[in-house]
């Protein structure tokens, strides 16, 4: 399928961690992400979605891909009955079971599905592809989509819990830019690269918190756990959580900056996280999930629109779209999630807090009253 700008703008959807189970057909977790998708399809109409990995839970897939099989399809209908085409990339979850090439099959069966792997076999990763889009006219490529496949938990975990995408990738893909220069007269090509796990350099858009922003602060992941973090000045959106990105930086952010025309990179995996802001000239874009499955904050589940100015593609726009603001109603969260709001999150916080300084205080209060009655002089 020939990707296109069409009358001069292109606009991807963005789909992060929908984690879908094989109990689809009866759990209102799912009615309600598809209600997200529908309703996002109908007000975008994109050109491209993108489901940024861990998108459906694998556990049948040794002994049933039909089942699997038949959930993707469930997953992806409102997509793909529009015709419009969907790159799925892999998650670390893809890879918990060992079957990558079978998964990746599968989502090659699937109509208007781009996922492959373009890479020679003995490059790390299963899924490793790119996607041109071509001018208005039809006439020559003049955007390039990556799509990298960031791959699991590193296997040993003393060095990294989650893997990274490793120099193999690098490599091949500073060799595809290459190619890609040519037909750009020599210039590189203006991309954006998805993948699943997010970059260390995405913790470049974080400072360290002060000490009164702590009640609003995140812990940093796994080696960055004794820093609590805030969004710098400039940074869109929620932070959730501390950025789950590898121990190990692998280069991949460099590599970016040297092959040059990355514009933006977008991300999955933090299902709490939907911040954005630029660093070193590219956009770094986190999603939290789209759906209702796995962990997440209430509502809050939403989509980001991305749409590509053909004349003037530094220029990209992109726009973040939750449940609550498509009018939507939640069937499958209890009164307390379903009503959360990113300001009662943030008083809830203060309070829990509060609640449990004022608890700490008076624990250590009685603790001294007991000792001073029992054992003072
Ligand atoms: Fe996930
Ligand atoms: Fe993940």
């Amino acid at each position: 399928m020939k990707l296109k700008f069409n009358n001069g703008k292109f606009k991807i959807l963005l789909f992060g961690d929908i984690h879908e189970h094989t109990d689809y057909k009866t759990n209102p977790r799912f009615r309600d992400m598809k209600k997200l998708m529908i309703a996002a399809l109908d007000e975008y109409e994109p050109d491209l979605c993108v489901l940024l990995g861990d998108n459906c839970n694998t556990d049948c897939i040794a002994d049933n891909p039909a089942q699997f099989e038949e959930m993707l399809r469930a997953v992806v209908s409102p997509i793909t009955e529009r015709n419009i085409p969907v790159a799925a990339i892999l998650g670390n979850h893809e890879h918990d079971h060992g079957h990558e090439d079978e998964i990746v099959a599968i989502y090659e069966k699937i109509e208007n599905c781009l996922t492959r792997n373009d890479a020679p076999a003995e490059i790390t990763g299963n899924a490793n592809f790119k996607e041109l889009i071509y001018s208005s006219d039809g006439e020559k490529p003049v955007f390039c989509l990556w799509f990298i496949d960031s791959n699991n938990c590193h296997e040993n975990r003393e060095i990294s819990h989650y893997d990274f995408v490793h120099e193999d990738q690098i490599k091949w893909f500073e060799s595809e830019c290459e190619k890609l220069k040519e037909l750009n007269g020599g210039k590189p090509m203006p991309s954006f690269v998805f993948q699943h796990t997010p970059v260390p350099e995405e913790y470049n858009l974080l400072r360290k918190a002060k000490f009164w922003e702590l009640p609003v602060a995140v812990r940093g992941y796994n080696t960055k756990k004794d820093t609590w973090y805030v969004g710098k000045d400039g940074v869109q959106d929620v932070v959730g959580e501390g950025p789950c990105s590898p121990d190990v930086n692998s280069g991949q952010f460099e590599s970016w900056k040297k092959v040059g025309g990355i514009l933006g990179a977008f991300f999955g995996h933090d299902h709490l996280n939907d911040f954005s802001g630029w660093t070193d000239g590219i956009f770094l874009a986190q999603h939290r999930t789209a759906g209702f499955r796995a962990y997440t904050d209430g509502c809050r589940s939403c989509v980001r629109l991305v749409t590509i100015d053909e004349k003037n593609p530094e220029k990209f726009t992109h726009e973040l779209k939750r449940f609550k603001q498509f009018g939507l109603k939640c069937e499958s969260l209890g009164p307390i999630l379903r009503n959360f709001t990113d300001r009662q999150s943030l008083f809830m916080h203060i309070v829990g807090y509060a609640v449990g300084g004022i608890a700490g205080v008076t624990a250590i209060a009685l603790l001294v009253k007991y000792l001073i009655n029992n054992f003072g002089g």
